[in-house]
């Protein structure tokens, strides 16, 4: 069981009641991913779900959405809570999806405790599973430089936007808007609305996306 898993297992629970619910979502978050599920053609992934507030939410915008997590508890209690909507305790660094498959994919604070060295995976992924043109919502805490810190539950990760708008940029996205907004305390709140960029024909071939980051999927 990774670090991740455990942290979250053990304090499910007590996240889902402080933050899993569509009230307790600020407006200008709500907003954001409104305008972004307003232009999605095809099915949805929510990557790193958690209590499935989301999921529910894009799927009652009419959305053809799925929530996966790499937290037994968050999924058992998400099917539970919302059992018309399906979630699959999968991981975001290997989702069951073929290439292409994907209209949309939701990433909402869900690769803030990969390390630096590692974001590529699950970013890469992403790639590989959007069709070309189709749009990533990736929120994370910004930062002035590119650091962990003691998030509640295990540890995190504050990343400059331009980096983060690198390593993007490096997994086959273009960066179409970035936002950010003050948190609590001294956190900042950061989302960037990413498109799919057409793959990059090399010669007479397509290049596969898995082959973009270089790095083979592992659990954190
Ligand atoms: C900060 S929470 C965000 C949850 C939810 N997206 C929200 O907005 O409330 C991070 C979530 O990412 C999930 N997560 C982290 N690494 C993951 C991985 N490799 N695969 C799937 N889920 C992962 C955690 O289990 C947790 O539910």
């Amino acid at each position: 069981m990774t670090d991740v898993t455990a942290a979250y297992g053990h304090r499910a629970i007590e996240y889902e009641d402080l933050l899993g619910r569509m009230d307790a979502v600020h407006a200008e978050d709500r907003r954001l991913i409104d305008a972004w599920a307003g232009s999605i053609d095809g099915r949805v992934i929510d990557a790193g779900c958690g209590p499935g507030h989301w999921t529910d939410h894009l799927v009652g915008q009419g959305l053809d959405a799925r929530g996966i997590d790499l937290v037994p508890t968050f999924v058992e209690r998400a099917r539970a809570t919302y059992p018309q909507v399906r979630f699959d305790v999968e991981s975001i660094e290997e989702i069951d999806e073929p290439d292409g498959a994907l209209g949309g994919i939701l990433s909402w604070f869900s690769t803030i405790h990969h390390e630096p060295s590692r974001i590529t995976v699950p970013l890469t992924e992403f790639g590989r599973t959007l069709r070309p043109g189709a749009p990533l919502v990736l929120g994370y805490f910004v930062g002035a430089s590119l650091e962990p810190f003691d998030h509640a539950v295990v540890r995190a990760y504050r990343w400059p936007t331009t980096d983060l708008c690198a390593v993007l940029d490096g997994a086959g996205f273009d960066i179409v808007e970035a936002q950010s907004r003050p948190g609590d305390g001294d956190r900042i709140l950061g989302a960037l609305v990413c498109r799919r960029r057409p793959r990059t024909l090399i010669g007479a071939t397509t290049r596969a996306p898995r082959s973009e980051a270089g790095t083979a999927p592992e659990s954190d």
